[in-house]
């Protein structure tokens, strides 16, 4: 099948390259000539393990092409799939849709046979039906079908989630016409098990923000769990692996830590809640999950600044910063409410992060990266294991021993309370008993 993806972003690179992958003939369309042009040498704009490989064969074998030519990309495919950018709104509440009713303006410009147009980019509920009254104007319903197609990829785990998801959701108002052509086009993913959910487009819209939302509450609500086994001397693993093996649980996302951060799941849960006030709905659950979620990070902050009991001057290294590991995004990272917090209290911060020195935080003079994890942890008073980077589970703390007071707090629960039991080092980690 011929089929192009309009913006080369985390979603839009991942699906377009994996699409080809699969033997169709994708066309990635971006603005940005110089995103193309790399792109075009197999230098991504994005961190994910085991794309650049996966695009070079494709791009050898001449079945994906990168192009800044939208309009022939689009006049060439059967299917074109919107994956811009849907950033925040200014107010932060909801998604800012201009990039994509650009799009939708340039296809209607080049549609000169039938197509289906599938947002693949997470768009709000009824966004669909502005986008075929858009295309109404000027086209024939006949020419076109508009398509909720949403993506559940994970960053750093994107390929997998790809090739092997739990479903595949269809969301469209032409069952007949719409559903045997992408039947065809996910058949490959379709024979390894994933469920083929076909849905009215409206629905579709909503499953993906529904997820999101529910995936969020899930982390929050062992989030909170914690805070009551920190109080209690209960181990939360243990709580975990208890109503995890619950079937109806079920016991992924049960991993406690700090705020929940991301691309998606903060702005995902403000936008539902804003497309619930427009039908005058309470969706009080999840406003909950969005305050506990902002006052984790204070919660966090409080608990390193008891940890150090007088933090003035004292030097905090932070063992990664993104806001999970396999990742260099480091949009909505906990860190970011932290690290200010702390800094306010004249600590001094450093930190290492297997993808390197990060922007945002090189703009604070106060705030330095460290290259080698070793020499962080030899020069701090205090270690927190922010991210779940495997590098960091093998590191042998015990090496440190000759370091007078070596503080750790590690977030993502990466090392064993016992491993510290008669050490000079004192472990703190969430929802677990201390090694004190
Ligand atoms: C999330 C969803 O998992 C994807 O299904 C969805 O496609 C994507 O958003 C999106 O909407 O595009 P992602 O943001 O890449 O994917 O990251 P997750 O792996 O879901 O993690 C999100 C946050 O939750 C991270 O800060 C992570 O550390 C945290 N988390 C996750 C926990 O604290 N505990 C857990 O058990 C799981």
């Amino acid at each position: 099948m011929k089929i192009c993806f309009i913006g080369t972003g985390y979603v839009g690179l991942v699906s377009g390259v994996l699409f080809s992958d699969f033997g169709n003939t994708v066309y990635c369309v971006d603005n940005d000539k110089n995103k193309i042009l790399n792109l075009e040498k197999s230098i991504l704009p994005i961190f994910e393990p085991g794309l650049d490989e996966i695009v070079e064969k494709n791009f050898k074998a001449k079945r994906v092409f990168f192009t800044t030519d939208i309009n022939k990309a689009i006049k060439s495919s059967d299917i074109i799939f919107i994956a811009v950018g849907t950033p925040p709104s200014k107010d932060g509440k909801s998604a800012d849709l201009s990039n994509v009713f650009k799009v939708v303006k340039t296809i209607s410009k080049n549609l000169n046979k039938y197509k289906i147009i599938i947002t693949k980019s997470t768009v709000p509920l009824g966004t669909g039906d502005q986008i075929e009254k858009i295309l109404s104007k000027t086209i024939s319903k006949s020419k076109f079908d508009v398509v909720s197609n949403p993506e559940f990829l994970r960053e750093g785990e994107a390929i997998r989630d790809f090739r092997y998801p739990d479903r595949v959701v269809i969301g469209t108002n032409n069952v007949k016409k719409v559903s045997p052509i992408l039947k065809k086009l996910y058949e490959p993913i379709i024979k390894k098990g994933g469920k083929f959910i076909v849905v009215s487009r409206k629905a579709a819209e909503l499953i993906k923000y529904a997820a999101n939302a529910f995936l969020a509450t899930k982390i929050t609500f062992i989030n909170e769990i914690a805070n009551l086994c920190e109080k209690t001397g209960i181990n939360v693993d243990d709580i975990a692996e208890g109503i995890g093996t619950d079937a109806r649980i079920g016991s992924r996302f049960l991993r406690a830590g700090p705020a929940y951060g991301g691309s998606c799941f903060p702005k995902d849960t403000k936008a539902l809640i804003e497309t619930s006030k427009k039908f005058n709905v309470d969706l009080s659950l999840v406003k909950n999950v969005v305050r506990s979620n902002d006052n984790r990070s204070n919660l966090i902050t409080k608990k390193i600044l008891q940890i150090l009991k007088n933090p003035n001057n004292k030097k905090i290294g932070f063992l990664g910063v993104t806001f999970k590991a396999n990742t260099d995004d480091m949009r909505d990272s906990s860190c970011l409410s932290i690290i200010p917090q702390i800094l306010k209290k004249n600590c001094k911060v450093n930190y290492y992060d297997p993808t390197g020195a990060k922007a945002i935080l090189s703009k604070n003079k106060k705030i330095k990266f460290c290259k080698d994890p070793n020499e962080l942890i030899q020069n701090s008073d205090l270690i927190v294991i922010h991210t779940e980077w495997d590098e960091f589970k093998s590191i042998d703390f015990s090496k440190f021993m000759k370091k007078e007071n070596l503080l750790i707090f590690d977030l993502r629960n990466l090392h064993h309370p016992r491993d510290f039991l008669n050490k000079n080092i004192k472990y703190f980690s969430i929802g677990r008993p201390n090694n004190e």
